[in-house]
């Protein structure tokens, strides 16, 4: 792909992401960027008006299963950064998945569970489960904590917005079988653009 890819083309976003990249290149690690990143990211959730109805709608074809729909708002032309909505019907849950990169993660609308699965020699176990209210977020630094499951839990579908350093939708990574830990690949694609 030949450049940035801004679908949701606002002033917003393109601001974010330029505060984003001055982050991550002016930071020695990925916690020290997410930390750099920390304020925008807070404030882009408690901004309740850029992000379009339309990027905040489920998706009954998507790749995800149950109506979840994942919508690309960004991405870099070398793969390196994405920003995307995750929208979740309610009493819908994605699969159990690894993202393979780092970044930012937070909720924007709707409540959610989430379990976080721990790994590795033979077991596979929900770790900890958190509650996540709009405004939540946390930061993604695999391997640790990376497998999860999300399911929403309010009467509304929520919609999480993910700011990841590669291109989330069309990278190969996992997906879990919950009771075995069995892996397989897994490619979640996006509902608005194609992977080629
Ligand atoms: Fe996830």
């Amino acid at each position: 792909m030949d450049g940035d890819q801004y679908v949701l083309d606002t002033e917003t976003v393109r601001a974010f992401v330029a505060d984003v990249r001055t982050a991550v290149s002016s930071a020695d690690s990925p916690p020290e960027a997410c930390d750099a990143i920390r304020p925008r990211f807070a404030e882009l959730l408690a901004n309740e008006s850029w992000l379009p109805d339309e990027y905040a709608a489920a998706a009954p074809e998507s790749g995800m299963g149950g109506g979840i729909g994942q919508w690309l708002l960004f991405r870099a032309g070398d793969g390196s950064l994405s920003l995307f909505s995750l929208v979740v019907p309610p009493g819908a849950e994605t699969p159990v998945h690894d993202h393979l990169a780092w970044g930012l993660v937070g909720l924007y609308r709707g409540t959610q569970d989430e379990e976080i699965f721990a790994a590795g020699e033979g077991r596979f176990e929900v770790a900890e489960r958190r509650a996540l209210v709009p405004g939540d977020f946390y930061a993604l630094l695999p391997p640790a904590n990376d497998i999860h499951r999300v399911r929403t839990t309010s009467s509304d579908t929520s919609v999480s917005i993910h700011l990841l350093t590669n291109d989330t939708g069309c990278v190969w990574r996992h997906a879990y079988d919950p009771a075995t830990g069995e892996q397989r690949a897994f490619r979640s694609g996006y509902v608005n653009v194609d992977c080629t």
